[in-house]
């Protein structure tokens, strides 16, 4: 009879335990979603300048060009002859929120650093080696901010803030030819494959 009471409660026990486990299991989603929260690398003066980044150098390196920069700095040297590299850094968040979703999370921000090139260097042959700095070109994904949602700024060589560029100048050519969300991931090897899918 005490073993037969035991089972019993054993198997009201589990009885009681299974709707709970199972209202776990379908509990939702926690609402906070990392892919969705701003990032917060942007800081911006009180009367709107985006500061200078610093650190960006520890950012993702996304890809460099030769010759590809389209700025003041780019336009200046193009007079000369002169080739400038362009590297492209975007905050680590971003770059992996990009990989999941194919998204750039708002907050975003985007360092194009422009540098020097050189061939005459020893033990260089024909190649073309990176040398100073020529300035930095930024991208900023903000939509409660910026009516165009991105806004892009010019910190040339050493300003440490920055306004946003008139809309002819750098949005214009973004919207008309970059692939995905203002941004040349056609040209970025290691996010050309999430671009197309
Ligand atoms: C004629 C077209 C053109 C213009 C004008 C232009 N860009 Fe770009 N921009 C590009 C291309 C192409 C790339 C890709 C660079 C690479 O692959 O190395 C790029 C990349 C960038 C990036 C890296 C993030 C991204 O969107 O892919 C930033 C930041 C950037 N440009 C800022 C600027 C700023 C600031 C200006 C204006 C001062 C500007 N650009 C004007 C064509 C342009």
């Amino acid at each position: 009879m005490r073993r037969s009471m035991h089972v019993l409660l054993a198997i009201l026990a589990i009885g009681a335990a299974v709707p709970v486990t199972m209202a776990l299991r379908s509990a939702p989603a926690a609402p906070a979603q990392p892919a969705k929260a701003k990032l917060v690398g942007a800081k911006f003066s009180a009367d709107g300048k985006l500061l200078r980044p610093v650190d960006y150098r520890s950012w993702r390196f996304v890809s460099a060009g030769l010759g590809m920069s389209y700025g003041p700095a780019a336009q200046a040297a193009a007079l000369t002859g002169h080739v400038m590299f362009d590297n492209v850094f975007v905050q680590p968040e971003a770059y992996e929120a990009f990989l999941r979703d194919r998204v750039w999370p708002e907050g975003t921000m985007f360092v194009l650093e422009l540098r020097g090139s050189e061939t005459q260097r020893a033990p260089n042959n024909r190649g073309y080696l990176q040398t100073d700095l020529h300035g930095i070109e930024v991208s900023v994904k903000d939509s409660a901010r910026f009516k165009n949602r991105w806004a892009y700024f010019d910190f040339g060589m050493d300003a440490a803030s920055a306004t946003p560029m008139p809309e002819s100048a750098c949005f214009a050519c973004h919207k008309a030819h970059a692939a995905v969300d203002m941004t040349f991931v056609q040209f970025y090897p290691t996010l050309q494959k999430r671009a197309a899918h």
